[in-house]
């Protein structure tokens, strides 16, 4: 089961007014989209993930609840351009709950814990080719390096790299995580299982998720409404870095005075956490973090 992670902050955050049209660019198992289409009468929303499963079961769940919704089956990073096809221009509110959901890392075919045996696929989308057997079996060290260095801050990335080389082909997750801890000294593994950060720098390289949030958050500035607000959820520092860089960049972003015509917008940001009481229910959350923006100003000079 997947309960959606700070759902009542999520939903405060995003201001909904019933007549207004929500998009979630991860739909999941549709935690966060029910209550928001819960929340608008005669508003739309619109869902998207690009793993059919999670498309499958929301659209049985939100049918349940009202018609006012779409679901798309695809990566978030086209997300624009699904809308546009939908003659949909501007939107009140986007979320974004990143990360794999809990029905994924639990199916153990799925291959994305490094706790439960199977394939080495994560794939977020069943339908692309490139699987986690490929990179693990096929890159080179140096490209295996680059992704433990800039997907997850893997210790000793070329001691793994090497490791993981030496001992091809790996065909399955146990035997991948065993790799990976033997190849490294014991007071590391008994810091932190090292798997959870390899798999977290494959997951990342195989659903190309940091080109896919970069396009999404220069993307939802463009379509946020006046009061527009954007919600993200992040669950590990490389994507949260992005965010906050993002969103900081914009905070500061100054007008170029050559320009003849000039955008004037404002941005407040805020960061919120799960409380102690949603950490001790939900061990998911304790990680996440919800960085807020709201688009409260634009206006165009001659
Ligand atoms: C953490 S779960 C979302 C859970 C959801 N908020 C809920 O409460 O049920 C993340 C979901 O986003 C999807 N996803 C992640 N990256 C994506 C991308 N680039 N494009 C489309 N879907 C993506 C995953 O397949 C997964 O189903």
């Amino acid at each position: 089961m997947h309960i959606p992670v700070m759902l009542k902050e999520v939903l405060e955050a995003l201001e909904i007014k019933q007549n207004g049209v929500y998009i979630d660019l991860t739909l999941g198992r549709a935690g966060h989209a029910s209550a928001i289409l819960k929340s608008i009468k005669n508003g739309r929303f619109i869902g998207f993930d690009k793993d059919i499963i999670a498309i499958e079961e929301s659209q049985s769940r939100l049918e349940k609840i009202n018609n006012n919704f779409n679901l798309i089956h695809c990566d978030f990073k086209y997300f624009r351009n699904e809308l546009s096809k939908l003659g949909i221009t501007e939107v009140d509110g986007i979320i974004a709950d990143l990360g794999v959901s809990s029905p994924q890392l639990d199916s153990s075919d799925r291959g994305f814990s490094y706790s439960k045996n199977g394939f080495l696929d994560m794939r977020m989308d069943q339908g692309q080719s490139l699987k986690a057997w490929d990179i693990v079996n096929t890159w080179s060290k140096e490209k295996l390096v680059d992704i433990f260095i800039n997907n997850a801050d893997v210790k000793m990335p070329v001691r793994v790299a090497n490791a993981i080389i030496e001992n091809r082909p790996i065909n399955s997750t146990l035997d991948l995580a065993n790799v990976v801890k033997a190849s490294l000294p014991a007071r590391i593994v008994r810091q932190k299982n090292p798997g959870k950060t390899v798999f977290q720098a494959i997951r990342i390289a195989v659903n190309n998720e940091l080109e896919s949030l970069d396009i999404i958050l220069k993307d939802s500035i463009e379509i946020l409404k006046n009061n527009g607000i954007l919600a993200i959820i992040t669950f590990h520092s490389i994507e949260d870095r992005i965010v906050k860089k993002f969103f900081g960049n914009l905070i500061r972003s100054k007008i170029d005075p050559k320009l003849p015509i000039q955008e004037i917008r404002e941005y407040k940001v805020k960061t919120l956490y799960p409380t102690k009481k949603e950490i001790s229910n939900n061990k998911r959350s304790r990680s996440a973090k919800l960085r807020v923006l709201k688009k409260v100003k634009e206006s165009f000079n001659e």
